[in-house]
């Protein structure tokens, strides 16, 4: 298959308050969106669509060039939108026209081994579904109601999802331009519109970075040998 990674990293990093925006945030001496190209840089796909703040464009470029260096012409940078969806809706209208399997990735999961992409590749090739890397819930969960537990709530069926998010591409589109209002993630905007969501084994080095917690722990990770 012809494969685009759509990498979003045009949000603000509100909760991590790391002084930029949060793909440019520095882990050690490379960005948050360097690590997560990184990772794809490994297998490289067909197209990398990287989806940044308005503005920062020319800053995506520098740190593609240094992690594709001759092979930068597979990178397309373009502006997000306000929200998520909208980010990713500006990267699929960057897509190249031979490609058929799109996979949407959020910059801040930065330390996705490059296992992870090949597992959603091979299972959107042989379902033809949607696939979503997930790692099993640990946390007693609890339903609750006025800050009163009314329910313990089984675990068993509960996965908790990650990205990269694999779809046939032109499923994608149509679950996008049908999609009316905000949802979760890709999976419940194309499981909206009427598509099958298949599930294989995430990684739990695919944590996102929202928090400044979260940033320590990869700087841990990378300081003590992490990809
Ligand atoms: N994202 C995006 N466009 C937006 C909002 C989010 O491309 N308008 C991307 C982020 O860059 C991130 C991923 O979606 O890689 C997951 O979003 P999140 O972790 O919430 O990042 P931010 O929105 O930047 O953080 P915050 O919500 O704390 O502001
Ligand atoms: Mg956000």
């Amino acid at each position: 298959p012809r494969v685009a990674v759509i990498v979003v990293a045009a949000g603000s990093g509100t909760r991590l308050a790391g002084g930029a925006p949060k793909a440019f945030v520095g882990i050690d001496g490379s960005s948050i969106l360097r690590h997560a190209l990184d990772g794809i840089a490994a297998a490289p796909p067909a197209q990398v669509v990287i989806v940044v703040p308005s503005g920062r464009e020319g800053d995506a470029r520098t740190e593609a060039l240094s992690v594709f260096g001759d092979r930068n012409e597979l990178v397309t940078v373009v502006a997000g939108g306000a929200t998520r969806q909208q980010s990713v809706a500006a990267g699929l209208a960057a897509l190249w026209a031979d490609v058929d399997t799109v996979l949407v990735h959020d910059a801040a999961r930065a330390l996705t081994p490059p296992a992870v992409f090949a597992r959603v590749i091979d299972e959107v090739r042989r379902s033809g579904a949607g696939v979503i890397p997930m790692r099993p819930v640990v946390d007693t969960l609890k339903r609750v109601a006025d800050a009163v537990v009314t329910e313990a709530v089984d675990r068993t069926p509960l996965v908790a999802a990650q990205t990269p998010q694999g779809f046939p591409r032109a499923a994608l589109e149509d679950a996008y331009a049908r999609a009316g209002a905000e949802h979760t993630d890709d999976a419940a905007l194309f499981a909206a519109a009427g598509h099958e969501v298949r599930t294989v084994d995430g990684d739990d080095l695919s944590f996102k970075i929202t928090t400044p917690a979260d940033l320590d722990r990869a700087r841990h990770l990378l300081r003590s040998g992490a990809p």
